[in-house]
């Protein structure tokens, strides 16, 4: 109907990014706002997983990527959905830029590289603009990303999750029927308080935890060999004993895969028999072995 108007996916966001209906008819309130959450599978996708932590900065989206290129390689259909409205991390982690297309239904159409489809609102708007917007707007953009995508026929979409507990996590945990999530976190105790606070976010909302991922575990230099636990030792580990939870793997501090981030050549794309593509691939197994017993 109105949005025949436009041509583009950005024109599309920036005339009207609440979606409101251009007659002077009252605007669609989500569902949530008038108290009725209600729990969707989207549509298409068979197994719908979330890489969280209330922690930012641990290692959410390199896991993100690098888990969804895995199940990828181990021969699912796989998307990666970046819910990160403010610093979207997936366009720059997959190489990836520019507008999506929209589908005859106006629907989004997800960019694809290295085999793996993905949406982000990064290819939205300018990636040099900030996204300044109110809770409502961030729910309605959140909406269009998690229903309004048209994913083709998936296996599996990993979530990006932002940092926090608050209405991204709110609006995904209260609208998308998901099958799990796997939680990031370092193993120093100023990540854990946070990485727990997501998992007993998930729990309240009886989505299962597949286990947990310590990143940044050891650092080995280059030089010597010699090894360091920068942010301290078997921190997840610890928790997740307490807790019950599986160690899905740890993935060790090294430059490459702060290179391959930039690179936009995730570590296992951009060497993919090296020790940390291999970390990496062992908790993808984990994961699929979970989602598809
Ligand atoms: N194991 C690692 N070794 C080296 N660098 C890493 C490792 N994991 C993540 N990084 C780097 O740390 C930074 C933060 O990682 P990332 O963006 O994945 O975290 P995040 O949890 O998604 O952050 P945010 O909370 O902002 O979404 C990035 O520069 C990334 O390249
Ligand atoms: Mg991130």
């Amino acid at each position: 109907m109105y949005r025949r108007a436009f041509h583009t996916a950005r024109q599309l966001w920036h005339e009207n990014p609440l979606g409101l209906p251009r007659s002077g008819a009252p605007p669609s309130i989500p569902r949530m706002q008038r108290g009725l959450p209600q729990k969707q599978r989207i549509k298409n996708v068979g197994k719908v997983i979330a890489v969280s932590s209330a922690k930012g900065g641990v290692g959410k989206s390199t896991v993100a990527v690098n888990l969804a290129l895995g199940l990828s390689s181990l021969g699912r259909r796989t998307g990666i959905l970046d819910t990160d409205i403010f610093g979207p991390s997936i366009p720059k982690l997959l190489n990836l830029s520019g507008e999506p297309r929209l589908s005859e239904k106006n629907q989004l159409i997800p960019l694809s590289n290295y085999g793996l489809r993905s949406m982000s609102m990064g290819y939205l708007v300018d990636p040099e603009n900030a996204v300044v917007w109110r809770g409502l707007m961030v729910m309605k953009a959140l909406q269009q990303l998690l229903h309004e995508v048209d994913w083709g026929e998936l296996d599996v979409l990993v979530l990006d999750l932002p940092p926090g507990t608050g209405d991204t996590q709110l609006t995904i945990t209260q609208q998308v029927e998901l099958d799990g999530a796997v939680i990031i976190s370092t193993p120093q105790d100023i990540a854990l308080i946070d990485a727990v606070k997501g998992i007993d976010m998930f729990s309240k909302v009886k989505v299962p935890i597949l286990g947990m991922v310590q990143n940044m575990s050891v650092f080995t230099c280059p030089n010597c060999s010699h090894t360091t636990h920068i942010f301290g030792q078997d921190g997840v580990l610890r928790e997740c004993r307490k807790r019950n939870i599986e160690l899905l793997g740890n993935i060790p501090l090294h430059p490459s895969i702060c290179q391959d981030a930039d690179a936009g050549r995730p570590s296992v794309i951009a060497d993919p028999s090296g020790e940390t593509a291999k970390a990496f691939l062992e908790i993808a197994g984990k994961v699929d072995g979970k989602l598809f017993p």
